[in-house]
C-alpha cells in the first residue's frame, strides 16, 4: 500500500493532510477511511486529495460516502465530490448554510444512515450554541473518531505564545480536551453530558482525533479526561 494511508485497525486507515492555519494556529489535519462490510468506503473529514492519496484510497474499494464531522471541517469536500461524483456527500449540522456551493445528499444527526449503521455508530454532540460535532464509532476496530471536540497536541507542537495559549486552552498533552473557547459555548450541558454518556457506553479502545496524538488503547480513559470540564459544576 502507498505511504499515503496508514492502517489503524481492521478496515480502518488514516491519512495525514497538510497543516492549515486556524485563527493563526498551525493545525495538522487527518482523515479516516473505513471499509464497510459491503466493501465500499466511508471517508471521514477528507483532507487534500493528492494523486498518491487517491490511488491509495482507490486500491481499498469504491468511495461511497464522504462525511463532514462538523461545520468547520469542510475544506476539501468539493474536490472529493468532483473526483467521486457518484459518492454521497453528508453535511454536519450547519454546513449546508455555510457551503451553498456544495450539493449535499443528507445532513447528519444522531442516527447512523442505513448505509453504515451495521459498521459505524454515531452521536450528535450537541449543547453548544457555536458548534455541533458528529462523533463516530467504528465497531470492528473499537475506535471512536473525534474531529475537534478532543485535541491532543504534543507538548512541543505550538511554539512561544501560541504554546502558552494552547496549554491554557486545554488541548496539549498530557491534558487533552475541547478547546477552552468552545467549552464556554456549551450552554446546554445536560444535552452534552447525555451525548458523552452514549460515547462512553461504546467503550472505545482506540481514539482518532483530527488534530494531535492518536490513542491505541484504553480510549475511554482519554475521553473521560478530555471531558472533565463538562462533568464539573
Ligand atoms: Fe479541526
Amino acid at each position: 500500500m502507498s505511504g499515503a494511508l496508514q492502517s489503524f485497525g481492521p478496515d480502518l486507515w488514516l491519512a495525514e493532510g497538510p497543516v492549515v492555519p486556524f485563527m493563526s494556529f498551525p493545525y495538522p489535519t487527518r482523515m479516516a477511511v473505513i471499509r464497510l462490510s459491503g466493501g465500499s468506503l466511508f471517508i471521514w473529514s477528507p483532507t487534500a486529495l493528492t494523486p498518491q492519496l487517491k490511488s491509495a484510497v482507490d486500491a481499498l474499494g469504491p468511495v461511497a460516502h464522504i462525511v463532514s464531522p462538523n461545520k468547520i471541517h469542510h475544506l476539501y469536500m468539493g474536490e472529493w465530490q468532483d473526483a467521486y461524483p457518484s459518492a454521497r456527500l453528508y453535511a454536519s449540522p450547519g454546513l449546508p448554510e455555510r457551503r451553498k456551493d456544495l450539493r449535499f445528499d443528507a445532513v447528519l444527526d444522531d442516527t447512523p444512515p442505513a448505509a453504515w449503521a451495521a459498521d459505524i455508530e454515531q452521536v450528535e454532540f450537541d449543547g453548544s450554541f457555536y458548534l455541533t460535532e458528529i462523533v463516530f464509532f467504528h465497531r470492528k476496530s473499537r475506535t471512536a473518531i473525534f474531529a475537534d471536540l478532543i485535541q491532543t497536541f504534543p507538548q512541543d507542537w505550538f511554539k512561544g505564545w501560541r504554546g502558552v495559549l494552547a496549554r491554557m486552552g486545554g488541548i496539549v498533552m498530557p491534558n487533552p480536551g475541547t478547546p477552552g473557547d468552545w467549552r464556554l459555548t456549551f450552554n446546554k450541558k445536560k444535552i452534552a453530558r447525555a451525548a458523552l454518556a452514549r460515547i462512553l457506553a461504546w467503550q472505545p479502545e482506540q481514539v482518532v482525533v483530527a488534530h494531535g496524538e492518536l490513542t491505541r488503547s484504553d480510549g475511554t480513559t482519554l475521553i473521560r479526561k478530555s471531558f472533565r470540564w463538562l462533568m464539573r459544576g
